[in-house]
């Protein structure tokens, strides 16, 4: 899957990140388009996405991967500004990820607060804009930690509740370079997405290992 310039390609897919807080999604985004991993990225507010340009057989393909808050409390934001900025729009969204402190109390939706952007409340009864056009999703877990795992079928239902139905899901549990911690067998995983007609692959945001192939087959199976 060779490059190409961001300018010029044929096609654009929109590829979302969904799974809990913490699985590595913001890391297998960087790692992907800017091949560059942070050990201490903090959690994602809001909404993020990044783009590459890949070859796939003569077609040029620019990937607009989408990074969301797997925090519960983070995902009125999250609706709020992906309602305001949707795929066809190359603006960056402005990433609030430095300001965050732990300890802020961020407004969720329901809260009467004015220095939310005034949509909040229409998109977080809409969620479907986030996920609104998306042909492709990886659903992440951390195989080093059972309960990002536990839960993958409450993030299939959603998607499944707010994207098209023929979108392309893979099942990627990250961090395999952590393989002594490891609390998910391989082939629990493997026969869950089989299963549930999920693509599979284990992945390490650290050390590269199948991010590439990741993106790449989830690329090639929407081409
Ligand atoms: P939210 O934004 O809260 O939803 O989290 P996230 O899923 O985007 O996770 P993020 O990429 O911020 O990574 C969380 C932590 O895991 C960071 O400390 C990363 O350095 C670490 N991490 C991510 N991927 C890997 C990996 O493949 N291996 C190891 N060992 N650590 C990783």
């Amino acid at each position: 899957m060779g490059n190409r310039n961001e300018e010029d390609y044929n096609f654009v897919f929109k590829v979302v990140l969904i799974g809990e807080s913490g699985v590595g999604k913001t890391n297998l985004l960087s790692r992907f388009t800017r091949n560059e991993f942070s050990h201490d990225s903090r959690t994602t507010i809001g909404v993020e996405f990044s783009t590459r340009t890949v070859m796939l057989g003569t077609a040029a393909v620019k990937a607009q991967i989408w990074d969301t808050a797997g925090l519960e409390r983070y995902r009125a934001i999250t609706s709020a500004i992906a309602g305001r900025h949707g795929p066809g729009e190359e603006t960056q969204v402005p990433s609030l990820q430095n300001n965050l402190r732990q300890d802020v109390e961020i407004p969720t939706a329901g809260t009467e607060n004015e220095s939310l952007p005034p949509l909040t409340h229409v998109f977080a009864m809409c969620p479907g804009r986030y996920y609104r056009g998306a042909v492709g999703a990886l659903l992440v877990f951390d195989l080093t930690k059972h309960q990002t795992y536990a839960v993958v079928e409450r993030w299939l239902k959603e998607l499944y509740d707010h994207a098209e139905a023929t979108i392309v899901v893979m099942l990627v549990g990250n961090k395999s370079d952590l393989s002594q911690a490891r609390e998910v067998p391989t082939d629990e995983a493997r026969m869950f997405a089989e299963n549930n007609g999920l693509l599979f692959l284990e992945t390490s945001a650290l050390d590269s290992t199948n991010v590439e192939l990741a993106f790449e087959t989830v690329l090639k199976e929407i081409f």
